[in-house]
């Protein structure tokens, strides 16, 4: 595979949009699928399906195995090191929800702290906001600065004797800003606070190597991964498995189960309550296999060199204003240009073939700091190229017109 030609590996592609080649910059909102991602998936209902981790017939252990071969596969992808610490669950949002409930229901109490930033997805802070209401906590916002980046100072300020766990974006999906996560995961050690980080952008876009990070919990959305929709996956540090209640009830996540007493499964399964979506985690195994056939080096490489393009390229439209300027940037641009609504842009652009995101991106509070309603959205896969940018372009002087700007 070459990344130069990769959109062939992507049948989507194959579509035309009101008569015009797909191009599709919304990979943060979710990305599309290489075509070995949906064979397996189809092959694996067609020859391998059952259920997991409950009948001893053939079919079911070769699939229980499948199931399994995919957590060992994201084990070694992550360097975790333990496999139970690797969790699937049906999205990165629900792996949030998963450790506010839990980790809250146990370890935060009346006045304490729960510290995150005015970057968040609200995925990574509705959570919090529950169990702070529940717990009677406090949910503490570090302040984005005007380039769209939240300095470690400004973190280290608002950490107290109070401060719970601290809950933080690895790459916002707005402004772009890639969050100095080693640092702030290295000062909370210091003070034996727990950190979560969302993981969702940071995830198809950067090396991860969780030993390295030692954060304590990772959650990551396997459908930006190019991989199905669906699933998520939660890394908990293994310390937590046994300290942390389930999170759901059902079955498969038990141990024994009487009128009068109930005992549950060591993790993972603890955390895996009822059927889970076996097609879509072995085909995140093929996923994981795309991004390392293609290399994350080479792939990270390539992203910036088409975001650079298209941040050099929309700088030079003076009706363009870029928003954020982080000096670390992920693959996202979000811009305004003045007098249009980003739904128009959006809209506009679909004319032309072009796919972006408009809107508030699940970010109010950012959008309410940086005083502006909505933003229009591209981002980067590694499908897309300059030319994806050229079309970009040249979509929003086909909008300006039409708005006669
Ligand atoms: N988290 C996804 C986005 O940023 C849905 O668009």
């Amino acid at each position: 595979m070459n990344i130069k030609n990769i959109k062939s590996e992507f049948p989507i592609f194959k579509q035309k949009i009101n008569g015009k080649p797909l191009v599709y910059l919304d990979s943060a909102n979710s990305s599309q699928k290489p075509k070995t991602v949906i064979n397996r998936i189809s092959n694996f209902y067609e020859t391998e399906f059952s259920n997991v981790g409950r009948s001893v017939h053939s079919l079911a252990v070769k699939a229980t195995n499948r199931f399994e071969d995919t957590r060992d596969k994201v084990k070694i992808y992550l360097n975790a090191k333990y496999r139970e610490e690797i969790i699937f669950t049906k999205s990165a949002t629900e792996s949030i929800n998963l450790v506010a409930s839990s980790f809250g229901e146990k370890f935060i109490n009346k006045g304490d702290e729960i510290l995150t930033t005015e970057l968040e997805h609200h995925s990574n802070y509705i959570p919090w906001y529950f169990i702070a209401k529940k717990k009677g906590a406090v949910v503490k916002f570090a302040p984005v600065n005007e380039k769209g980046e939240v300095e470690i100072d400004e973190i280290k300020k608002l950490i107290t004797n109070k401060t719970k766990i601290i809950a933080i974006t690895h790459i916002s999906n707005v402004t772009g800003t890639i969050m100095p996560i080693k640092k702030i995961i290295d000062l909370a050690k210091e003070k034996k606070i727990p950190v979560l980080i969302d993981g969702t952008q940071g995830a198809p876009h950067l090396k991860l190597d969780m030993q390295n990070l030692d954060c304590d919990f990772y959650a990551i959305s396997c459908h930006k991964m190019y991989g199905p929709n669906g699933l998520g996956i939660l890394y908990a540090k293994k310390k937590w498995l046994d300290e942390l209640p389930p999170y759901q009830g059902g079955g498969g996540m038990i141990s024994e189960v009487l009128k009068d007493n109930v005992t549950f499964a060591s993790s993972p399964t603890k955390f895996e309550a009822g059927t889970m979506q076996t097609a879509e985690v072995v085909g995140f195994s093929e996923a994981i296999n795309f991004i390392e056939n293609l290399g994350i080096k080479n792939i990270i490489n390539h992203e910036n060199e088409i975001l650079e393009y298209g941040i050099e390229k929309l700088k030079k439209n003076n009706s363009v204003n870029i928003i954020g300027d982080p000096k670390e940037r992920g693959s996202v641009m979000c811009f305004t240009i003045k007098g249009i609504h980003p739904h128009d842009i959006a809209t506009i652009l679909d004319e032309d073939g072009v796919a972006i995101r408009a809107g508030h991106h699940c970010c109010q509070i950012l959008h309410d700091k940086m005083g502006i309603p909505a933003t229009a959205r591209a981002s980067i896969g590694v499908y897309n190229s300059k030319e994806d940018i050229d079309i970009l372009c040249n979509a929003i002087n086909n909008c300006k017109k039409v708005f006669n700007i």
